[in-house]
């Protein structure tokens, strides 16, 4: 069939840079199509309209087309990292992705550290999927993510890939979603660290993808607030780790370790967090570890009233509360500041 990329269509006139903020069409990297196969949903490319002087969405692969390897080669060559697609499409878009998953993982033509790049991609659209949509969060769904999952975790597993690469790979570009992948990221790195077997690691890795899925009940007003919340709007953020772990309890792919984690992820060893205000001995030694990656990925990243810390400022922040309160487990604190340091 003739494409767009056969077309009058300048190449030049396709936009590079990646908006994160369009309505319903969300990026996905271009190396995450496979040349030849047969794609189920629209993609598009955005382009500069010159004679409305507007940007537009074209569509450059047709559901249902068979995604040409020279259309793969066009993009390349003109440095065109992402199309997109239609958020409406993300359940055909994800079982796409599935589908090539292990493809892609044993691809030896593609470094560690490129493979993890294009699973993160696919488990960030997967997380904003499994989020966002109540009426698909089944069974099937949470698998694809344990597979997502496991993908990550077997790409950072290669010899050749070094866990100063994780920090690379954690960007902070959709807030709730990429601080719930970094988290499940760095998490699968520190488990390791610590030399767990690997079955507990995916199960703590999965659990740490969904600690915050409680949040998608508080409204947007309210969790990207710039200044102080109110007593009521606090109550509100208070409840999040009890609403994750009601929504995912009936999920028996989700071991229980794995909930208790997310159901005391904010408890803090000084008695302080919350929902329980339980002291350090009665935390679950999975959400102590969670509550410093998670404070960690949360400082380093950039907030509606704060920029990001630097790494290092970071862990002094931490390395402080902990010296003066105690928020976090002193040697897996230790142990933590270690895994970064490499
Ligand atoms: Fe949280
Ligand atoms: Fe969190």
């Amino acid at each position: 069939m003739r494409s767009i990329f056969d077309s009058r269509l300048k190449i030049s006139q396709v936009i590079r840079s990646l908006n994160e903020d369009e309505e319903d069409l969300l990026p996905l990297r271009v190396a995450n199509l496979l040349p030849g196969q047969k794609v189920g949903f629209n993609v598009y490319l955005k382009v500069k309209n010159s004679t409305a002087k507007r940007m537009e969405f074209v569509i450059c692969c047709p559901q249902g087309e068979i995604f040409q390897p020279r259309w793969l080669e066009t993009l390349k060559e003109k440095s065109i990292p992402w199309v997109y697609i239609n958020s409406a499409d993300l359940p055909l878009v994800l079982s796409y992705l599935q589908h090539n998953l292990s493809q892609l993982l044993d691809d030896n033509q593609l470094s560690s550290h490129e493979k993890a790049v294009l699973v993160y991609d696919a488990t960030l659209l997967w997380t904003r999927h499994f989020f966002t949509c109540e009426k698909e969060r089944m069974g099937k769904q949470i698998i694809q993510g344990t597979e997502l999952v496991e993908g990550l975790f077997k790409c950072i597993q290669n010899k050749k890939f070094h866990y100063d690469l994780i920090l690379q790979l954690c960007n902070h570009g959709q807030p709730l979603y990429t601080h719930s992948i970094n988290t499940c990221l760095i998490g699968l790195g520190f488990t390791r660290y610590l030399g767990w077997p690997e079955a507990r690691i995916k199960a703590f890795g999965l659990g740490a993808l969904l600690h915050d899925i409680g949040m998608t009940k508080i409204p947007p007003e309210v969790l990207y607030k710039s200044g102080p919340l109110l007593d009521e709007e606090w109550r509100q953020v208070q409840h999040h780790p009890a609403d994750g772990f009601n929504m995912l309890k009936t999920f028996t792919n989700l071991c229980y370790d794995a909930l208790l984690m997310v159901h005391q992820h904010h408890e803090q060893g000084d008695g302080g967090g919350y929902p329980d205000g339980l002291k350090l001995v009665s935390i679950h030694p999975w959400a102590r570890i969670l509550r410093i990656i998670d404070s960690y990925e949360a400082l380093t990243a950039r907030r509606n009233w704060r920029p990001p810390l630097p790494p290092f400022e970071a862990l002094s922040v931490m390395r402080n509360q902990c010296d003066q309160s105690g928020v976090y487990h002193p040697n897996l604190l230790t142990f933590f500041i270690k895994f970064l340091a490499g």
